[in-house]
Order: C-alpha cells, then structure tokens, then sequence
C-alpha cells in the first residue's frame, strides 16, 4: 500500500525506467530498450529496436496520460511529413504507463541538426519550410492545431526529409473563423512557428532571443532596410532581400494580412467562406 509520503513523489520517482535490453510489447511489436533519449517530468523519450529497425518510445507518464497525443498522432498518419505513427498502448501492458511508438528520425529534431552541422544551406532550409508547412496544412484540415510548431517537434530524416511531430500540445480547433478571414489566431501560429523554425534553420539562431536583431527585422518596411540588415548582419549569402521581405510579412500586425505559403494547401475554411460568398451573391 502506499504511503502519504508516496502519494506525493512524482510518477518519475515512482515508475521506474525501463532498463537497457529491457523488451516492451506494444501491438504487433516487441522491442527492446537500447538508449533513453530524454527524461522530463511528463515523458520519456527511448530509442528502441527491432531486428535492425530503430523506433521511438515515448512514455507518457500518469500525471500526463495523454490520449490526446495518441489519437491525434494515429489520425495524422499518412502523411509525407508527419512523423509515422506505429502503435500505442494506454496501460494494458503496463499499468501506469501509456506508450507510444513512432518512426525514429536518425539526425533528431532541427535543433539538434544545428547543433550539429550549423546553420543550413538556403535550398535546405527552404524545403523543410515548405514541407512542414504542408504538414501544418494537413493537420489543420483534419481539424487540429499543433501550438508547438519549434525546430524541437521537427524531425530530420536526411536533408531532404523532414517531419511534424510531438503532438501533446495542441487541441482540435473548434471553431470557424470570422467572416471572411481565412483561419483562426491559432491556425496562423501554426505557420508563424513555421517561419521562426525556417528563420533558425538559415541564422543558426534563434532570433527572437537576439532583441537587437528582432528589432531591427520588425521595423523592417522596405527594400533598403532589408538591404542593410543583410549587410550588417552579413547575411547576403543567407537570404536575399526578396525572401527577407516574404519572411517579414508572416509577421504583420493583423495576422489576416499574413501570407499562406501554397505548400499548405487548401485551407480548412474554403468550403465555408465559399457557401458565405455564394449565400451574399444570392442574396
Ligand atoms: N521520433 C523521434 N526521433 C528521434 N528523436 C526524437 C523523436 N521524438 C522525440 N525525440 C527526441 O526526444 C526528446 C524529447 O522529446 P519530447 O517531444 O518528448 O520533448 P521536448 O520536445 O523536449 O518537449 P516539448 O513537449 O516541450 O516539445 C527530444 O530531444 C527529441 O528530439
Ligand atoms: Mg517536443
């Protein structure tokens, strides 16, 4: 039985880790423990194999049992650019534990390819934009918002593949924007997140944290701030002033004046905002 004392140790202190060569069952799957990637207080993070095949075992612990992320995971699947979800278990193999087994990205999330290797090549860079932004996409018109797009939940598979993953954070999106406007606050996040993650892939920093670089890219108005930004920055080979200027604009003021890359698709509003303008026209 188990103490007051108990009660209040929190689930790490409680639940041990599953040791090295330890071998989890999960659906089909057997596999077996080889390297603790990363403990917090809601989540452990494993790289487990089968055969010759590494996957991912995310422990979500009981002060998180997080359902959400399964099943949002699982209903995401599918997609080029969303990490491949393979099976979960909610404490039928293991009271207390709720598992959740994924495809491992061998070069880890994006912050660890800039820790890594530095800052990306510019056709690098722009290609996982457009390939998380059509992962964002995805999401939104299955009716879910991430809330954590980061280079921490991006995955890098080589450097032509990357992958949206770590879904705990968001929620499903429950209502409409206004009239009009073509997604909700929290749908253009999503994408913002998208341009801060692209921002790091090309600086190699995280430039909201530089306040004297994040002031002078928001007063940017026109070419020839850009133009000595680049200069002063030394980041002519970077981004040119075109792209500077795209990449200001995600973070206008009135979010509706932000842009939508095409590499997100049809957005989720469409069939709405197309029976509102039918219903005016007729009117
Ligand atoms: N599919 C995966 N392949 C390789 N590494 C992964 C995978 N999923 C998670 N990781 C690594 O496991 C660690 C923990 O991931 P997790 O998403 O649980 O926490 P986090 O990203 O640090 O926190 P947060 O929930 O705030 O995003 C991270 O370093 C992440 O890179
Ligand atoms: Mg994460």
């Amino acid at each position: 039985m188990q103490s007051r004392f108990q009660d209040h140790l929190p689930p790490t202190d409680i639940i041990p880790t599953f040791p090295y060569g330890h071998v989890v069952k999960i659906g089909s799957k057997s596999v077996s423990i080889r390297q603790v990637i990363a403990v917090n207080c809601k989540t452990r993070v494993y790289r487990v194999r089968e055969g010759d095949e590494n996957f991912v075992l995310k422990e979500l612990l009981p002060s998180h049992p997080d359902y959400y992320e399964c099943t949002t995971h699982q209903a995401l699947n599918g997609h080029p650019h969303i990490v491949r979800y393979v099976d979960s278990d909610w404490g039928t193999v293991y009271r207390d534990r709720f598992l959740l087994l994924m495809e491992y990205a061998p070069f880890g999330d994006l912050r660890d390819v800039i820790r890594d290797f530095g800052p990306l090549r510019r056709e690098v860079a722009w290609k996982f934009f457009d390939q998380i932004i059509s992962a964002v996409g995805h999401m939104h018109r299955l009716g879910h918002v991430h809330d954590a797009i980061h280079p921490r939940n991006v995955f890098a598979f080589s450097s032509d593949l990357c992958k949206l993953g770590d879904f705990g954070n968001g929620t499903r999106i429950n209502e409409d924007p206004r009239f009009g406007l073509k997604m909700t606050v929290r749908e253009a996040r999503d994408i913002q997140g998208a341009v801060d993650t692209l921002l790091f892939l090309l600086l190699g920093f995280w430039p909201k944290e530089d306040t004297a670089f994040w002031e002078i890219f928001e007063a940017i108005e026109k070419d020839e701030e850009a133009r000595l930004m680049l200069t002063n920055y030394d980041l002519d080979g970077v981004v040119s002033i075109a792209d500077l200027m795209y990449i200001r604009s995600f973070y206008h003021e009135d979010f509706y004046k932000r842009p939508i890359p095409e590499a997100y698709g049809r957005l989720r509003t469409s069939y709405l905002n197309e029976q509102l303008f039918i219903w005016f026209v007729w009117r």
